[in-house]
Order: structure tokens, then sequence, then C-alpha cells
């Protein structure tokens, strides 16, 4: 038996089989699950996942969890969308159901009609096709095939996740986001790992705006400015003052690093982690009201008092207000104090972001990540914003560096990426010696990747380093597109790279 069509964006297919996206997004590039305009039919998800149990999912445990109030009051807050919201997203679902039921009404009607009239036949004309005909009839209607049943279980799911969230596409980018509990589109977006563009975040510059092409969206903040009676009359509204109350589909521009203007932020130190005798992962949070606006992979200036260094953001933009600077011990003054005398709740000043050293949004080539000692900071901000992202090619990281004892960082977070090589079934990690020499390096790592013009490669190493991969790289079939590089300082203490 099949059903209405019912389509459902990738976002929330990937939510309610419990996969990732890119999982999904895999399986449509290998022809498994079929598409229409971009959106999965609920018939297709059936057919294709015919083991899933519906009703054993993350998101009605999450919804139980809420209501035996598991959570602190704060999750609970977030997780749950606001009462207009919530009012307009019940009012739009009791209109479905309404139409749905009218047309089940209709239905009715047409079958009893055809079924007098197939009696009548039958009694005229006396043909036994006509009664094989109305048997099939009532037994394909009476029936409860399984497939009823797994049907009403996903449709029951998918009306809970359409009252907890919204999905937002991004056009032209083609980017899928949640938008749940009170975030703004732009709060959802920029948790997501996508970096729309905006100003002031508070409804002040405009720079947020963005034209809606289909789908209902409601403010949640206010907003003093003013657009133009001829922008609302073509759908432009500000992603830092609206919601999404359905699923909706937003014209909008994304940043890229020559969009962001520098900016000054007080933060305040939230944790000096020792991660070993020569890095420290200094982690800050930004006020709630001025957060800083940034990409994978840039850097930042630090400052304690007058006491300044350069140091790349280890963290995700996505990472909300929390920063993450991986700092190594030096002679710098900034670096003196973090490891002498930094404490919590000390205040530290942030200016920047500066460098183009960016995740490639448009790139479907699979990303080679290369760091070298704590040229593991910005890639561990791309690896974490392409996480975020959820791409579905294939990701490798190459961490090259000398033991502590040798004078070198070490793999300071390998147990990280370890885990993420567990999680994530498109993640490769493989630890290397700085001691193994330039040449062997080099080859290690390009050895592992035969097809060079299908991937990008992002390296945070030495220049000498860095010359010696992109060089062999380009001589290999990687097009210049595909080289991204940004220039490390030696590690002082640890074995030079050429
Ligand atoms: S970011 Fe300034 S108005 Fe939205």
């Amino acid at each position: 038996m099949r059903y209405m069509s019912h389509l459902l964006p990738l976002s929330r297919v990937a939510r309610l089989v419990g996969q990732p996206r890119s999982t999904i997004q895999r399986m449509i590039h290998d022809g498994e699950l079929d598409t229409f305009d971009g959106m999965v039919d609920m018939n297709e998800l059936l057919r294709v996942f015919p083991d899933v149990r519906w009703e054993d999912d993350g998101e009605f445990r999450r919804v139980e969890e809420i209501k035996e109030k598991a959570f602190a009051r704060r999750v609970y807050e977030r997780a749950l969308p606001g009462k207009e919201v919530l009012a307009e997203r019940l009012h739009e679902l009791g209109r479905e159901f309404a139409a749905a039921k009218s047309l089940l009404l209709h239905y009715d009607r047409v079958h009893r009609f055809l079924d007098d009239k197939l009696d009548d036949l039958a009694e005229r004309a006396g043909v036994d096709a006509v009664a094989t005909l109305r048997h099939w009839l009532r037994t394909e209607l009476e029936a409860a095939p399984d497939e009823a049943a797994r049907a009403e279980a996903l449709l029951a799911q998918e009306s809970v996740m359409r009252i907890m969230s919204a999905t937002v596409t991004v056009r032209p980018s083609g980017h899928e986001f949640f938008v749940e509990g009170n975030d703004t589109i732009l709060e959802a977006a920029l948790r997501a790992g996508i970096p729309l563009n905006y100003g002031c975040s508070n409804g002040n510059c405009g720079e947020c705006r963005a034209r809606l092409l289909s789908g209902q969206v409601s403010k949640s903040h206010p907003h003093d400015y003013v657009l133009k009676e001829s922008e609302k009359a073509d759908g432009v509204i500000l992603m830092c003052s609206y919601t999404a109350v359905s699923d909706v589909v937003v014209e909008a521009g994304v940043a890229g690093a020559e969009d962001i203007p520098v900016q000054r932020v007080q933060t305040r130190v939230k944790a000096v982690e020792r991660l070993n005798e020569h890095m420290v992962a200094l982690r800050l949070t930004t006020p709630r009201s001025r957060r800083l606006r940034f990409l994978a992979g840039q850097h930042v200036t630090a400052s304690i008092g007058g006491d300044a260094g350069e140091y790349h953001v280890a963290s995700c933009p996505c990472d909300d207000r929390q920063l993450t600077l991986h700092v190594r011990r030096d002679n710098r003054p900034f670096a003196r104090r973090v490891f002498e005398d930094l404490r919590k709740e000390d205040t530290v000043d942030i200016e920047g972001p500066g460098g183009r050293f960016v995740f490639s949004l448009e790139s479907r080539r699979s990303p080679v990540f290369i760091a070298w000692e704590d040229g593991f900071a910005p890639i561990k901000s791309l690896i974490e914003h392409a996480m975020s992202l959820e791409i579905s090619e294939a990701m490798h990281l190459y961490w090259i560096a000398a033991a502590v004892d040798a004078g070198g960082a070490d793999h300071y977070r390998d147990n990280l990426c370890r885990s993420w090589a567990d999680a994530y079934d498109n993640f490769f990690y493989t630890p290397l010696s700085a001691d193994d020499g330039l040449a062997t390096l080099v080859e290690r790592v390009l050895a592992a990747h035969a097809n060079l013009s299908r991937v990008d490669l992002y390296v945070a190493a030495p220049r000498p380093l860095l010359d010696a991969i992109r060089e062999a790289a380009l001589a290999r079939g990687l097009a210049l597109r595909g080289w991204h590089g940004e220039v490390i300082e030696p590690f002082p203490g640890a074995p030079a790279t050429g």
C-alpha cells in the first residue's frame, strides 16, 4: 500500500533514522536513496529503512526526558520552543491534520459509492470479474499491513520533531540546519557552523537581512533597524530577530574571511588547562552580548595588560561564546603570563580575526589536514567546523609532532583525535613522528592519496615543510584551488623541518 506523498528535508531524515546527515548524503550520492527536489519522500524512507523502529528514537526519548524534568531548567528552556512558536506550530499541524481528515472522509464516500455501484453491477450483470474486483477492494481497505503501522509511527515521530524544531534551508548555498528552542535563525545557523553574514547580532545594523522564500517565521527579538516597505513586501527579514515557525527556505549570504571586520572583545578565563610540559589550552568566554565573529582556521591577537601574542583559535565558531587558544611555552610575554600566573576569571583581550586559512565551503573534495606540532590549533578548529557542517566526504588528519622529551609539543590532544576516528566513520587519524625527516613525512602523507585532484589539502606547518608538501602535491595532481597553507612558527626546541 502506498501513502500520500510526504516530503522530508535531509536533516530531519537523518534525525529520524538516527544517522549523520553525511551518511544520508552519501546514500543519495550512491543512488541508494532517491530524492525529489532535494527532499526525501516518506514512502522512499520506509522502503530504504525497513528495519528502523521509529517509536524507539532519541527524539521521543528527549521529549520524555523533558517531560520528566530530568534536565536542568536551563537545558529545558533551551530545548523547548517559546509559547507563541509552539502555538503556531500546533496550529499548523492541526490545519494539516484537518486537511488530511477531510480528504479521508472524501475517500470514504468515494469508496462507499464505488462499493454500491459494484454491488449493482454484480447483481445486474452477474459477472465474476466484478465480484473479484469487489473482494480485492474490501480486502485491501480492511487489511492493516505492517507498513501502515510503520508509516503511522514515522508520521507521529516526524510530527513531534516539527513541534520541537524547524528546518532552515539556505539558498543559494544549500546549507540546512535546525532551529531549536528560542533560537533566532542566525543563532541556529552559527551553532550549526554556517557562517551566515551578519553584523551586530542584535537588530541594529541590518546586515543579517535575508529573503524568506517559503515557510513561516515569527519575530522573537525586537529590532531597531527599519526595513523599507519595498523590502518587507519582498519578504525580507532580519535573521537575528526572527525564528522559524515552520520549515523555511531563505535566500541569504554566507560570509567569507574578507567579510568579517576586526573586533575587540574582552574575555574572561574559564580555565587554564595544562596539556603537557610545553602546551596549555587557554579557555576563554566572551560576554553574552559581544561574541567574537570569526571563521575556523583564523587567528587573533591575545593580550593580558600589554603582553600580547598572536594565536590561532583552536575552537569551532559553532562553540558559541567559548574560545580556546593553544599556547606553547616560549619566550613571548603572553605565553609567560599564561604559564606562570594566569587564573580563572582573569581578563584577556582579544583582537581579530585575521587570516585566510579557512574552510572551502563550496568544495566537494575530500579534506586532508596536516598539522605540525601546535599547528594542530587551526586544524582542530577546521575539523570541528567540518564536523558541524556534517560534510559527507572522507576526512584525513596527519599530525606530525616530536615527543616532549625531544623538545616537541607531542600529539597533545591525541585522545581527542582518536575519539573523532572512533565516532565518525568518515574520519581517519594518523599521528606521525617529526623525527622521520621531511622527505619521508611528505611521502607518507601523499602516497596515501592516489588521486590528489579530488582532495583539498589544509596544511599548518613551518615554511620548509609547507613548501615541500605544496610542491610535491601539485606535481602529483593537486589542483591549485585545493591548496590551503598556513605558516606556523617552528616549535622552540623541536627538530627542524628542513
Ligand atoms: S546582525 Fe545586525 S541587525 Fe541583525
